[in-house]
């Protein structure tokens, strides 16, 4: 009985393509564990949406990856990590693991003046959610966030070395520059693959932490704990991946052969609203 829980897949999800930088730290941190990804590429941007809204899309969501049995689910999306979370982890039997808290704690860990910056979309950084859990821990740490909003379209294009970003990069950052700070959350699923042009502007002082990477450790720390680690191998020949979006099942797929060496054999379109 046990058994067949712990080889029950992990929900992911995000408002598009971004959460697959979450997913593929998954896939390398936890190669055993299977995935049903859903990507609200129909209804993406949250970064600019309400509260009200980003909840009803989650909760949506989070319904039709309980469809699939998922033994868990990580919000891998900032926006809804800073605003839905709460209400799913009321509402929801199985565990839930958002981007914001691992990222938070990284961050903790390695600043030394407890200076820190945290870039996002406009939702995340207005929810002053990464300075609420960083000074729950650290009184005295001064948050400083900014809002990247054309990061997202620029990821999206896949201008990730281009000038153009560089340029708007610069303009963004460069307000955090002259503040000291030596740490830098990249609070926004995209951003990880745009990390070696953030980290350029930055220079080699300010620590950058990709809460993707963090996600993944307490994920695996979490299913551990509640003995819910598939320890199996996925049979040859089945695909353990599962791919969903509500809109652009194409673009989709090209966007995430392009960022994991997984391949994304195929994507399907479903109806969110009808869940
Ligand atoms: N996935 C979102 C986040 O991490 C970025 C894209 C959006 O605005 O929906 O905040």
């Amino acid at each position: 009985m046990k058994e067949d829980i712990r080889q029950a897949p992990i929900g992911v999800f995000d408002s598009g393509v971004g959460g697959l930088t979450v997913a593929r730290e998954i896939m390398r941190q936890i190669p055993k564990e299977r995935i049903v990804y859903f990507g609200d590429t129909a209804r993406v941007p949250y970064g600019n949406k309400s509260k009200e809204t980003i909840t009803r899309f989650s909760e949506q969501i989070a319904r039709f990856l309980l469809s699939h049995n998922v033994k868990t689910i990580v919000v891998a999306c900032n926006t809804a990590s800073a605003y839905a979370l709460d209400t799913l982890e009321k509402e929801l039997d199985v565990p839930i693991i958002g981007v914001v808290r691992p990222g938070a704690k990284m961050a903790l860990a390695k600043t030394r003046n407890g200076k820190v910056g945290v870039i996002g979309t406009e939702a995340t950084i207005g929810s002053g959610i990464y300075d609420a859990y960083i000074r729950e821990v650290r009184t005295d740490a001064v948050i400083y966030g900014k809002a990247c909003p054309l990061f997202v379209p620029l990821v999206e294009e896949g201008l990730w070395e281009d000038p153009v970003t560089e340029e708007i990069a610069r303009r963004y950052l460069s307000e955090l520059i002259d503040l000291d700070i030596d740490t830098l959350i990249l609070g926004c699923t995209h951003y990880p693959l745009i990390r070696s042009v953030i980290g350029k502007i930055m220079g080699e002082d300010v620590t950058l932490i990709n809460p993707a990477y963090e996600t993944a450790i307490e994920l695996k720390q979490m299913l551990k704990e509640r003995d819910l680690l598939n320890d199996v191998e996925p049979a040859l020949g089945s695909n353990p991946y599962q791919f969903y979006v509500s809109d652009g099942a194409e673009k989709f797929k090209q966007f995430a052969n392009s960022i994991m060496k997984y391949g994304v054999l195929s994507t399907k379109t479903i109806h969110i609203e009808d869940y």
